[in-house]
């Protein structure tokens, strides 16, 4: 059942830049310890529930395959959450799907979700830190994620250096994992505008970076971010 949206929020928006909101917010009530996270997170997810944080997946599957239309890819996604995303994508055909998010619960929650799609795994791994071998993904895929690491406070067109070596080093690891070979692909999709995104896509040898607004018809505008592989 998807939950709502306006449904476990954090007190401020710093705090989705941390591993204990999350986990909270994907914790059943019978793990939670203190009166205050009883009364903070009555609404926050329950167990079972599936929420995307922008667009449905059936919106972003034709950008997916039309970007990476062969099936035999070995695919990454970031910071799966308990998105559709995956699952969409799996019963379009693409199947060996590994997901890695840093919250246990979710982890334990949508492998058991998904125990019938046996080919698509699920890990509970930092994005910083991908305990994965180089060059063994055709296609890496981040919906939001990046998004919950540029959540401090201040003056975002100045964003603090820790959360631009977070973001720097996501996109490291992305491509450290991806094949080094014609086709492989980085893909981000977020609300972030492309000022507030291009540097940490950009400047990287090897790799060709393009973007594009992907709607929806109306209301806020999402973007899609691509790294190719293009060295000759
Ligand atoms: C905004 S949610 C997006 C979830 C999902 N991709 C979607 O589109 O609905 C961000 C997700 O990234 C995960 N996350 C944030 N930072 C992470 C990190 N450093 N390593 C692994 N997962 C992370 C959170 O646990 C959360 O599930």
């Amino acid at each position: 059942m998807p939950s709502k949206a306006t449904e476990g929020l954090p007190d401020d928006n710093e705090g989705y830049g941390t591993r204990k909101y999350w986990e909270h917010r994907y914790t059943s009530s019978a793990s939670l310890h203190t009166k205050q996270l009883k009364t903070k997170l009555t609404t926050r997810e329950k167990q079972g529930t599936t929420f995307d944080w922008f667009l449905t997946p059936e919106y972003l599957l034709p950008f997916v395959s039309d970007l990476y239309p062969s099936k035999e890819s070995r695919v990454l996604m970031l910071g799966c959450g308990n998105s559709r995303l995956s699952e969409v994508m799996y019963d379009a055909g693409y199947q060996n799907i590994v997901n890695v998010d840093y919250s246990s619960t979710v982890i334990q929650d949508m492998s058991a979700r998904h125990i019938s799609r046996p080919q698509m795994t699920w890990y509970e791994m930092d994005v910083l830190n991908l305990q994965l071998e180089d060059g063994s993904f055709d296609l890496v895929i981040d919906k939001g994620t990046m998004d919950a690491m540029l959540t401090s406070k201040g003056d975002p067109w100045n964003p603090p250096q820790k959360d631009v070596d977070a973001c720097t080093k996501e996109v490291d690891e992305a491509l450290r994992v991806l094949k080094h070979s014609p086709g492989s692909k980085f893909l981000y999709f977020t609300f972030g505008q492309p000022h507030f995104r291009k540097r940490y896509m950009t400047n990287r040898p090897d790799w060709r970076f393009t973007y594009r607004e992907i709607g929806p018809p109306e209301g806020l505008a999402y973007f899609l971010y691509v790294l190719e592989y293009a060295s000759s």
